[in-house]
């Protein structure tokens, strides 16, 4: 468990914060406000998968966008989402007052393949989870892939129309959190970042066959609202201090084919000779992909305090980042 703080009694001003945040308005942003005023206990928060790809960014950036919370990074060595009994225990013990739910079967391939364990990890895991936090915060990772892709721009209200079984498993659970009105889901994007494992962003993977010295064959015809990790860590802290409810779209700013991802990732990595070959979903034989899961952000952006930003304007502004 990473960063095991103490549980405090004295009074709890973080209930307060809301409301001074409002008062505040457009004078300090709300991680500011967050810092500014006394604050005589921290909000333990849990985040599960904290060794994948966006769980470990979240728990990495708390040091500096977190300060009003104690945050515990849960990974699978730590303990395994499915023993449940081992959860609730643990739970009882650490009585944190968020959970920011990242575990997931979250590779649809492994999912397609095995529906009953991609069940487990994503829906059952997560309706366990979220009646262990029926009276706390809860803040459930799905995806755009929980439309079917052929309307773009999707907003929260969209009717969802799951392809794939990851998505299925993902609409289902959404359902569960929903159920209780306090909890939150937010559909992110394509994410890509550095990982732990140096294989779970989209930009590792590309980058990996690259190295490998293979030629990548991307979609012109299917679009996504690319986000890097660091972004997405950054509006879950700011989100989470706000404590909303219901569905928030996270994603990046602009919306890319899969063959614009990487031809930004070529113009970034000329040192690897890559190689990309265009094709198209028509030729494309397997599992049906949605071609447009294009997000409409407008939602969550009103409520950030800065806009998200697409993923060529993000490469361009962080030039040395490892990406
Ligand atoms: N990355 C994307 O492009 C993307 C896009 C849309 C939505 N999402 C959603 O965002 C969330 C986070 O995604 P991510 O990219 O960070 O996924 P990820 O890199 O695959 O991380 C998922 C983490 O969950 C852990 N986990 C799985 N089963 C577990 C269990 N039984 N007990 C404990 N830990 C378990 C995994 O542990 P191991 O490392 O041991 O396997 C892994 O560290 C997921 O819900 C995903 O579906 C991601």
């Amino acid at each position: 468990m990473r960063r095991p703080g103490r549980r405090e009694s004295s009074i709890d001003w973080i209930f307060l914060l809301p409301a001074i945040i409002r008062i505040a308005g457009n004078r300090l942003s709300r991680l500011e406000a967050c810092s500014t005023f006394m604050i005589t206990r921290k909000r333990r928060v849990w985040v599960t998968g904290a060794d994948g790809l966006i769980g470990s960014h979240i728990v990495a950036a708390a040091l500096g966008c977190a300060p009003c919370f104690d945050v515990a990074g849960l990974t699978r060595a730590e303990v395994d989402l499915v023993d449940f009994d081992r959860v609730r225990v643990l739970y009882n013990i650490q009585q944190p007052s968020l959970i920011i739910h990242c575990a997931a079967l979250s590779q649809s391939p492994v999912c397609q393949s095995n529906p009953a364990l991609a069940r487990k990890l994503n829906v059952e895991v997560t309706a366990f989870l979220a009646e262990l936090a029926a009276e706390i915060g809860f803040i459930f990772f799905s995806t755009d892939l929980v439309f079917d892709g052929r309307k773009g721009y999707y907003t929260e209200d969209d009717a969802t129309n799951p392809l794939s079984i990851y998505a299925e498993t993902k609409v289902e659970a959404e359902q569960i959190v929903l159920r209780n009105p306090r909890h939150t889901v937010v559909r992110t994007s394509l994410t890509g970042g550095v990982s732990k494992t140096k294989s779970r962003g989209f930009n590792e993977e590309i980058l990996n066959a690259w190295k490998a010295g293979k030629t990548v064959r991307l979609f012109s015809d299917e679009f996504r609202c690319p986000i890097t990790a660091p972004v997405t860590a950054r509006a879950i802290w700011e989100l989470a201090a706000l404590e909303p409810r219901g569905i928030y779209h996270l994603a990046g700013g602009e919306r890319l084919s899969r063959l614009e991802i990487g031809q930004l990732l070529a113009e970034r990595h000329p040192e690897l000779n890559p190689q990309i070959e265009p094709c198209s979903l028509l030729e494309y034989q397997g599992a049906p992909r949605p071609p447009d899961c294009s997000m409409n952000v407008a939602r969550i952006e009103s409520l950030l305090s800065f806009k998200l930003p697409g993923l060529a304007q993000w490469l361009q502004e962080k030039p040395k980042a490892d990406f």
